[in-house]
């Protein structure tokens, strides 16, 4: 089963990253989790579309197709999801064949503030009913006062946040499998 993971923070040490760092050691068996860096994706724009879509946003939108699942890591900017996650989400929508429409997509988020990206990912599940994305509901992962739980390189530290990430993942590989097979 192949993931692509993707993480709306463009810093080195960003706590969202660290999640699918830790996503990649906790992955139950027969899980495959593959980061795509979505930096140096430019800014929408029609006219830089018109003149052909810039070749990272092609080979993530194949990497999506390819892919069973999506992990969204979605921090939180001004009670929002970022951009940078927008921006990424944007550019694959305009492909053909729109590689989000029915596949299956989880998301996790880590904030140093209390609620964890709540609002974010709340946010976010918007324009994914759009693009048609198959969206895990439960368990959902809110990893509040990042802080006291990742190290200074931004990993993830935390034991009880590891065992709820670890369900998640379980709960995504069976999810995946149900919707394959409906
Ligand atoms: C412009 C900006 C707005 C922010 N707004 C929020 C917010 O609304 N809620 C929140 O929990 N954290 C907020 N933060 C703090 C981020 O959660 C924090 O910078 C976090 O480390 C970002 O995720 P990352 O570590 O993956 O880069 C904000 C940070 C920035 C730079």
């Amino acid at each position: 089963m192949k993931i692509i993971a993707l993480s709306g923070s463009l810093r080195n040490k960003s706590y969202n990253t660290g999640l699918i760092r830790a996503a990649q050691d906790l992955k139950p068996e027969n899980m495959d989790i593959e980061y795509f860096d979505i930096k140096g994706i430019p800014l929408y724009d029609e006219d830089i579309k018109e003149n052909g879509i810039p070749e990272k946003v092609i080979e993530l939108g194949e990497k999506i197709r390819n892919a069973d699942g999506i992990l969204l890591a979605v921090p939180e900017y001004n009670y929002s999801f970022t951009a940078a996650l927008k921006n990424a989400i944007d550019w694959i929508s305009r492909l053909p064949e729109q590689p989000f429409a029915g596949k299956p997509l989880a998301m996790m988020g880590a904030s140093p503030g209390l609620f964890g990206t709540v609002r974010a990912q709340m946010q976010l599940r918007q324009p994914l009913i759009f693009m048609n994305a198959k969206v895990m509901n439960k368990p959902e992962v809110y990893v509040g006062g990042a802080k006291d739980k990742f190290n200074a390189e931004g990993s993830l530290t935390d034991g009880k946040t590891k065992e709820h990430l670890s369900k998640m993942l379980g709960a995504f590989r069976a999810f995946i499998n149900t919707e394959i097979r409906t």
